[in-house]
């Protein structure tokens, strides 16, 4: 726990900063690169080349490139529909990606990117803020240049103007009434030709890691075919298959750290300063987050998968595969505000929610913003609540949970239904974890394991099962940045994963995974497996168990780290929106309670009975641990005697 006067000392700095910000008029705190001072070491003297990665390139004058627009422009026809959860407006604005330059917890992991390794943070905004990036904006770290539309993160405009950088059937088909002319050739072409001094070309090499290829016309490349009126004219509607693939969403979901090389002996060491990287490609590079990679190589890339009771892809019937099935599910409405002919209703409408597992942030960015502001863009605290329902749900369809009791002992098995690894994505704070609780006949708890407090956000862990990923960083880097070596949150730094025992997807293999640098580190699964089982120990007096499964998306531990790093408050900042918000929330994604009766030992395939198949069960165990029942490790006669003195009971 935090002392008393340290909290007060963070809500008062915080609120001197908000205050000065109302003052200026600035909507989101400003984050300038800040380099070394206080107790912490100076950065690493990393240069821009350090970051540089392939793709298209920004165009700071726009010479080439169309200017992004804002969501606000798409809203008119794209907003308010009948059946609001279609409207991509709506449900967007809620999501994770419409605010992932305004996010409070990324601004202040920017600002310590910044700290340590200069220039830094134009990695992040590759991904955060794509359309600043492509204007060069912000690529020092200083978000002062950043206007509306480059707060939106991952906007329409962006992800509507994608190319497939792989030429073939999933490209976009032409632009209509020319159809001749296909748009993406010349786009490649121009990659693959170009000169830059630091690579060969700027073809997106690998998986992942914001190499992304866009359109430098103001188009809008979309799922459909053949759509009967062009609302948009002249601006071409194209029709691109690619936007219904995984592709496009691996595009960021992939991250991988160019500061960093893979060695023969599979450890990460730092390359030269201001140089880029030796091969540009991601799997030469320390591996951040590998949702795109886990999902690549699970069953749901491989033919898919069937759901019984359809927890996901709405309407859409059979096999689940892509991201966009789970994350985008087809919903019924109509394709713009426009419910008259030619345009008519389809059931294939992918929800732009695009609901994961952060049941905190988006509320924080409202909370922190001007109320004209996010009035003015839509934000509502209705349409948070919106999404905040979408994302309990979401957590309670990733995961089964099923209880047994197995020789005396509780075993708690969790399925991973998802796509990917459970939990995925970024690391830094994010974990499941098991809270069980034995109960006595009068329903006393005697025993807690994974307790958690909701006041203080402290969490009991020592004794019970907690499923996450710990990166850290090495011995050498710890030499050269005079960091401590061992588990850390300097997610720029990082080059060692010290521990990942999160769940694998369906249809995991071992070399699959780490042909990927996806693998389990200190934690084994088996081929195939996709579920994790944990054992406790039953207290003698119990006559119940209850189990939950608790999702966090930010520890206390991790939002402390961001108070105490970020040099300019934004650290403070998080923090204080953290408290704010409730302390992120555990969302429970399952629960379930299993009766314990008085087994009788001899009772060996626990079906309530001591009958002929636990004979079988004893016998077939002969000599080895299987069988026994006395607890001497050894299934014998005296074994055999005890069973059969308690035959049929
Ligand atoms: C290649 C794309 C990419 C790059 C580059 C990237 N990120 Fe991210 N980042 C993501 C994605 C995708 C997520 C969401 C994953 C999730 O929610 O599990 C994310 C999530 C985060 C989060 C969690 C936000 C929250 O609200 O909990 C933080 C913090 C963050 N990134 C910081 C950074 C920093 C700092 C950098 C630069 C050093 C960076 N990112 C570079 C793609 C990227
Ligand atoms: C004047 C109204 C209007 C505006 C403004 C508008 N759209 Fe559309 N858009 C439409 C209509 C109508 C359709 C066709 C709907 C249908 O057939 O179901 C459409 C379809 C689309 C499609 C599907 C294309 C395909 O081939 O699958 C995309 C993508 C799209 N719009 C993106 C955008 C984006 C991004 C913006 C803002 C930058 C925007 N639109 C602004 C009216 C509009
Ligand atoms: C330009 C890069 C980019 C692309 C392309 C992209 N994402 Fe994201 N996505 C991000 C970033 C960055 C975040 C994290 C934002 C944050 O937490 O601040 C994110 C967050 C998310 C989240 C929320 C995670 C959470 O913690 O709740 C989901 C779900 C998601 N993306 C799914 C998708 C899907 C599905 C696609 C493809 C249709 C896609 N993304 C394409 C960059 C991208
Ligand atoms: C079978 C359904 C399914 C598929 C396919 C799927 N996901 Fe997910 N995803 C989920 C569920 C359920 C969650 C919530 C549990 C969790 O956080 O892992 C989730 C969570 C996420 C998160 C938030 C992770 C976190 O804990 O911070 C991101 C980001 C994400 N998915 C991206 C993707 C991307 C990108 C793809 C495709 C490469 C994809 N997902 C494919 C079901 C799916
Ligand atoms: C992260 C990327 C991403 C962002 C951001 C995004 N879209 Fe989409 N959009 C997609 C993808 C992917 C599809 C197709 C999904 C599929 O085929 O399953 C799609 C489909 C559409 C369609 C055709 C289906 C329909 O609903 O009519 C429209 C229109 C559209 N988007 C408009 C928008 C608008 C407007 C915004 C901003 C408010 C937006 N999109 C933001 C990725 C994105």
């Amino acid at each position: 726990m935090l002392p008393k006067k340290l909290i007060k000392k963070r809500s008062v700095v915080a609120m001197a900063i908000a205050i000065a910000m109302v003052g200026l008029g600035i909507m989101t705190p400003p984050v300038t690169a800040v380099r070394g001072g206080g107790g912490t070491p100076p950065g690493l003297p990393t240069g821009s080349n350090n970051f540089k990665l392939r793709g298209t390139q920004p165009d700071a004058n726009a010479t080439n490139m169309a200017t992004f627009v804002e969501g606000a422009s798409c809203l008119g026809c794209h907003g308010s529909y009948d059946q609001p959860e279609s409207a991509p407006y709506d449900t967007w604005i809620t999501s994770l990606m419409a605010h992932s330059a305004r996010d409070p917890v990324w601004q202040a992991a920017v600002s310590i990117t910044n700290q340590d390794a200069n220039l830094g943070g134009e990695f992040c905004i590759r991904c955060h803020a794509p359309g600043a990036w492509m204007k060069e904006k912000g690529i020092t770290g200083d978000f002062s240049l950043f206007d509306t539309t480059d707060y939106e993160g991952v906007n329409c405009h962006f992800c509507h103007r994608a190319v497939n950088p792989v030429l073939g059937p999933d490209s976009a088909v032409g632009y209509p009434g020319n159809d001749d002319m296909d748009p993406d050739v010349e786009i490649i072409e121009a990659l693959q030709n170009a000169v830059v001094p630091w690579a060969d070309d700027l073809m997106p090499l690998g998986n992942g890691n914001a190499q992304y290829v866009l359109d430098p016309q103001d188009v809008r490349r979309g799922p459909f075919d053949g759509i009967p009126l062009n609302f948009h004219n002249p601006i071409p509607l194209i029709h691109s298959p690619y936007h219904s693939k995984s592709d496009l969403c691996i595009t960021c979901h992939d991250v991988s750290n160019p500061l960093y090389m893979l060695q023969r002996d599979g450890t990460y060491a730092l390359n030269a300063m201001d140089t880029p990287h030796p091969t540009g490609n991601p799997a030469d590079m320390f591996p951040e987050q590998r949702t795109g990679s886990e999902w690549q190589m699970s069953q749901f890339a491989d033919g898919g998968v069937v759901f019984d009771d359809g927890r996901f892809g709405g309407n859409l019937d059979g096999a689940i595969s892509s991201c966009q099935d789970c994350h985008m599910p087809d919903q019924t409405g109509y394709g713009c505000f426009a419910t008259f002919e030619p345009f008519q209703e389809r059931t294939n409408l992918p929800h732009h929610g695009m609901t994961g597992s952060n049941n905190w942030v988006v509320a924080a960015v409202k909370h922190l913003m001007d109320p004209f502001e996010a009035e003015n863009i839509g934000l509502t605290d209705e349409l948070i609540e919106a999404a905040e329902s979408r994302t309990n749900q979401m957590l309670r369809d990733a995961s089964d949970m099923e209880l047994s009791i197995v020789k005396g002992n509780l075993v708690v098995r969790v399925i991973n239904q998802s796509g990917h690894k459970l939990p995925t994505g970024y690391p830094e704070g994010r974990r499941m974890w098991l809270n069980v609780k034995f109960f006595d006949p009068a329903g006393e708890i005697v025993l807690e394991h994974g307790h958690y407090d909701f006041d203080t956000a402290v969490a009991e862990l020592s004794t019970t099962k907690v499923y996450e990923a710990i990166h850290g960083i090495d011995e050498a880097v710890a030499k050269v940045t005079g960091y401590k070596e061992g588990k850390s949150f300097h997610l720029s730094l990082n080059n060692v994963i010290l521990s990942d025992n999160r769940i694998p997807p369906r249809g995991f293999t071992n070399a699959g995974f780490e042909s990927v640098q996806a693998m389990p580190v200190n934690y084994t699964y088996a081929d195939g497996q996709y579920w994790d089982d944990t054992t406790f120990a039953i207290p003698s007096n119990a006559a119940e168990a209850v189990v939950i499964l608790y999702y966090q998306v930010s520890t206390k531990e991790y939002m402390e780290f961001l108070s105490d790093e970020a040099k300019d408050g934004s650290g403070l900042i998080a923090y204080n929106a953290w408290v704010d918000m409730g302390k992120s929330v555990p969302v429970d994604m399952d629960c379930a309670a299993i009766e314990i009766v008085a087994g009788n030992p001899a009772d060996l395939n626990n079906d309530g009975v001591v009958n002929g198949m636990d004979l079988g069960i004893l016998l077939g165990n002969w000599g080895g641990p299987g069988g026994d029942i006395n607890g001497d490790c050894i299934t014998n006669g005296v074994d055999l005697g005890m069973l059969l003195g308690a035959w049929r009971r």
